[in-house]
């Protein structure tokens, strides 16, 4: 328990350590497919472009370089077909998962209700927690009542079921929260992977109908582009609602350093890389997908995104234990939400080898 926020939840991964250490025993070595962290190598043109500023000494802006905010604009435009975006209200943040945690708080969130996925990535309570805020998990609108609360996450594709919500569900949480006068915030860093249907943008014409008030998009450069390591990504939406942030943020020094801006410049101006990575991604699921069901699991959703949403309809440590005791070791459904407790989150960040060995051990 942390003294200074008793309320924080124990970090999830480190009551995985038991099952990975006899993962880690097997004879052929672990196969980790627990946390969704990339593998492959960053693409040489996002790596020049990183060094290419490597001696320039002084601070860089929180609005981060212009030639940033036009590329992400020109991404959103080219890749997701979001046009009419203002370059202005584009904000580069160190990673999404400092903004997932830090924006009820950035938002003024306190004393009010966030309402985050049923199953989610679990930075999205924490982020309710550490602004003091009500936390309501809900997939539905009808259960929420007439409330107005400050801010709603969607996460499409999610994670960790991969569930890609359709453009009229977007389009009808949109009109709910702007009847409330709610922040719908949608997290989209799996946008780019869809396999058996296209993701859209909430920022999407067809869901806001081209006006983004009160709607906020986070993307990360994490999963497209293989840039966890450089901690790049942003979010865009609603001028008004980047403005505030951006002056919050420029107070509390959260600023992406100066090479890894132009870094993104690099990954948001190719889309060579990203389809590339796609495509290593969809290879490796066309791999793991079929080993599990030929093991007895169940695949669900899974339709985008980077896991594996499955089950063996027993519970999820259960599984896990199964799994670790093959040298793979996965994350526990529980780690995303009450209603978790049957299912395990299989990753698709491994290498070919890796995935190849887990699809061996699965149905040898
Ligand atoms: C749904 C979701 N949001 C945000 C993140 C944070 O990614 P990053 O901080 O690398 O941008 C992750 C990482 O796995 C995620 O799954």
């Amino acid at each position: 328990m942390n003294p200074a926020f008793p309320e924080l939840p124990d970090f999830p991964w480190d009551s995985l350590a038991d099952h990975a250490a006899r993962a880690r025993a097997h004879p052929d070595g672990v196969v980790d497919l627990s946390v969704g962290t990339p593998v492959d190598p960053v693409a040489p043109l996002v790596q020049a472009a990183l060094s290419s500023v490597a001696e320039v000494p002084g601070y860089p802006t929180t609005h981060g370089i212009a030639a940033l905010r036009d590329a992400a604009v020109a991404a959103m435009a080219r890749r997701h077909a979001v046009t009419g975006l203002d370059p202005a209200a584009v904000l580069p943040t160190i990673g999404s998962k400092e903004l997932v945690a830090w924006l009820p708080t950035l938002l003024g969130a306190r004393g009010r209700t966030v309402v985050i996925p049923e199953l989610a990535y679990p930075t999205y309570e924490v982020g309710a927690l550490l602004a003091g805020a009500e936390l309501v998990r809900s997939d539905g609108l009808v259960a929420l009542g007439p409330a107005a609360p400050a801010l709603i996450w969607l996460n499409s594709p999610s994670n960790p079921t991969g569930r890609v919500l359709p453009v009229e569900h977007l389009r009808k949480v949109v009109d709910w929260a702007r009847e409330r006068g709610t922040i719908v915030v949608s997290d989209e860093c799996y946008l780019a992977l869809g396999w058996t249907t296209d993701p859209v943008s909430v920022l999407h014409p067809d869901v806001c109908g081209g006006d983004v008030t009160g709607l906020l998009a986070v993307h990360s450069l994490s999963k497209s582009s293989s840039l966890a390591g450089y901690r790049a990504g942003f979010v865009t939406g609603d001028p008004a609602l980047v403005a505030g942030l951006l002056e919050t943020r420029k107070h509390a020094g959260m600023i992406v350093p100066l090479p890894v801006q132009h870094a993104m410049v690099a990954a948001l101006s190719d889309d060579t890389h990203v389809a590339e990575q796609k495509a290593r991604f969809g290879r490796r699921r066309a791999v793991l997908l079929p080993a599990l069901e030929a093991a007895g699991f169940t695949v669900s959703h899974s339709e985008a995104g980077l896991y594996l949403w499955s089950t063996r309809g027993e519970s999820a440590w259960d599984t896990v234990s199964w799994l670790a005791e093959r040298g793979i070791l996965v994350a526990p459904g529980t780690f995303y939400g009450p209603t978790g407790g049957n299912h395990v989150r299989i990753a698709l960040t491994a290498t070919d080898e890796r995935i190849a060995a887990a699809a061996a051990r699965l149905t040898g």
